[in-house]
């Protein structure tokens, strides 16, 4: 099959992915998608980096076996651990990753204060630590590991009083405390609780979610590669998951997206 008609694989710890992989469908809706979500693994955010960078290496393996065109690391906490080594192996396919999207929010007012979420792993991570790095002085950063997030949105929970408790619990000691002007979602799952953030932070509160810059990189690699498919016909989205059940949360979310 000519390179170019190959599908883009997507991957993620579990459902989460599919918030990024929502934006690259409105954006490429002619390209044949792969998701493979590792939910029997899940949560990756509370394990260690070697453990994540196992796993990650073996599944982008797999899909690179399969013939893929370009792989897309749905998953802030897969990303920090693994990307320099993807992208040192894989050398001659697009591999994109996705980081917490600070730069857009450091850079909306001059000297923000802003929350970024994210998992255990990616702050504690070099690479987050780099990125914190580039905004010092411009903004107020406060960090929140937020460990047992992603579970509800892994179990299909998003919304409710118990997701609605755990939010006001984390984020509400800090919103009392001084004017937040930004959320940054650092964590694909995050985007799907993204409504109850907004209930409780307010219409005052710039969200951002990584996703919708990660589809426009995807697009950007691909056309420079000259690999953007060129049948006008509407593609494929193919799931899977390393817990099978999870399959049709998968379809529910990006048909609700
Ligand atoms: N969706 C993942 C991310 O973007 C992490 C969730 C997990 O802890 O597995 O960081």
């Amino acid at each position: 099959m000519e390179k170019n008609k190959l599908p883009i694989a997507f991957f993620d710890s579990g459902v989460g992915g599919i918030s990024v992989l929502r934006e690259a469908v409105k954006l490429l809706p002619n390209e044949d998608y792969l998701f493979f979500g590792d939910s029997a693994n899940a949560p990756y955010g509370t394990r260690s980096r070697q453990e994540i960078l196992e796993l990650t290496l073996g599944h982008a393996r797999r899909f690179y076996e399969r013939g893929i065109k370009a792989l897309v690391i749905a998953c802030n906490t897969a990303t920090s651990a693994a990307i320099n080594d993807l992208r040192r192996i894989y050398t001659d396919i697009p591999v994109i990753g996705i980081e917490p999207a600070l730069k857009p929010a450091a850079l909306m007012l001059p000297h923000p204060t802003v929350i970024v979420m994210a998992t255990p792993l990616t702050v504690r991570e070099r690479k987050f630590h780099e990125l914190l790095g580039h905004y010092e002085g411009k903004a107020s950063v406060i960090v929140l590991g937020c460990p047992g997030l992603m579970e509800f949105v892994e179990n299909g929970t998003v919304d409710g009083p118990d997701v609605t408790l755990y939010l006001k619990e984390l984020l509400t000691p800090h919103l009392e405390k001084q004017k937040v002007d930004a959320i940054v979602l650092g964590c694909t799952h995050y985007p799907f609780v993204a409504p109850v953030i907004r209930r409780i932070a307010g219409n005052n509160v710039r969200i951002f979610d990584g996703g919708p810059g990660t589809a426009r990189e995807l697009k950007r690699r691909l056309a420079a590669d000259h690999l953007l498919n060129p049948s006008a016909a509407p593609g494929t989205v193919t799931f899977e998951n390393s817990l099978p059940e999870k399959v049709s949360l998968c379809r529910k979310l990006l048909k609700e997206s």
